[in-house]
């Protein structure tokens, strides 16, 4: 019998966040050591709060550490009008009796590091805060973790937040320099790769009406947010962190990967938050991304599929 990968998943739950999830509650090949939870999309009490009732709907019982409530330096404003201002698109849910662990996330992503030191596949959907606290507190953590997908950045600043960055690495920018400054490589899944990989709403919404409580659950907390985008994308919708929970878990769908530099602006008057690739290699920094360019289109719907069907 072949052992399952441990896997750490940190979120800012966030409708795109809780799809993933779901994702990587149906993946049989990996087992959920912990959920460390950042302020991002919403504040930390919401993100928290949707987090826990995502594991009581789905029945799942991994672990959830409450983190950072504020990006390191700098106030960001929040993804509410996305997500819905608890950002689960304010469906008024029953809170749940489940309660956060006592360890702070950036404590707990440390000693699980080291529970499973060599063999963790570290999963970030969310603004970066909680995994350079854990960075400043123990430099060595890159040194024990198997694997490391971010979902961020915007490879050829096509942003989503500004013209030039993406949320996640938006939100707190000193935290992503902190974290692509420190690992030797990032598997980045950017902005630009999700919208080449939209999912018609059409499909979205068969998927919706399977006969199941998470799909239940999924199309009510998604319902404003999906409306929102089709108002102002078209007929596809994009799912930045399911697209990324993918290529974490069935990396064999990826099609295609680039290995660059990457550095995060942290000053500019436009471009903030951006993340600056050297396409050329000019400036002699080590290739610290191995950014996914395409994915399998069909594999990364069957995988949100069955993960929406699970009764
Ligand atoms: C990212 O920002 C958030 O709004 C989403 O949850 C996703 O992680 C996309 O830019
Ligand atoms: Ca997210």
């Amino acid at each position: 019998m072949t052992s399952t990968i441990p896997l750490l998943i940190d979120t800012d739950p966030g409708v795109d966040d809780a799809l993933a999830l779901l994702m990587a509650f149906n993946d049989a090949r990996h087992s959920l050591v912990g959920l460390t939870v950042t302020a991002g999309n919403v504040g930390l009490q919401y993100t928290v709060a949707n987090t826990l009732k995502l594991c009581e709907i789905a029945r799942v019982q991994a672990p959830v550490f409450a983190g950072c409530d504020s990006p390191l330096l700098h106030p960001a404003r929040d993804a509410a009008y996305v997500h819905g201002r608890d950002g689960f698109g304010d469906t008024g849910y029953e809170p749940t009796d489940r309660r956060v662990e006592d360890e702070h996330a950036a404590l707990a992503i440390i000693r699980l590091s080291h529970e499973h030191a060599g063999r963790l596949l570290l999963v970030a959907l969310g603004p970066l805060t909680n995994i350079a606290l854990a960075l400043k507190l123990d430099p060595t953590l890159p040194q024990r973790i198997a694997r490391f997908v971010v979902m961020g950045g915007a490879v050829s600043a096509h942003g989503n937040i500004t013209a030039a960055a993406e949320f996640n690495i938006a939100f707190d920018p000193e935290a992503a320099h902190i974290v692509f400054a420190a690992f030797p490589k990032i598997e980045l899944v950017d902005w630009e790769a999700v919208l080449a990989h939209g999912l018609l709403h059409e499909r979205v919404d068969a998927w919706l009406r399977a006969d199941s409580p998470r799909a239940r659950f999924y199309d009510s907390i998604s319902r404003q947010t999906r409306a929102w985008s089709a108002e102002r994308r078209g007929e596809k919708w994009h799912s930045a962190d399911a697209l990324a929970m993918a290529h974490a878990l069935v990396p064999a769908g990826t099609l295609k990967v680039v290995e660059r530099p990457l550095a995060v602006e942290l000053d500019g008057r436009h471009t903030r938050g951006a993340t600056v690739v050297d396409w050329q290699r000019q400036h002699g920094g080590a290739d610290n991304v191995a950014i996914v360019m395409r994915y399998e289109q069909r594999r990364f719907e069957q995988l949100i599929e069955a993960a929406l069907a699970v009764v």
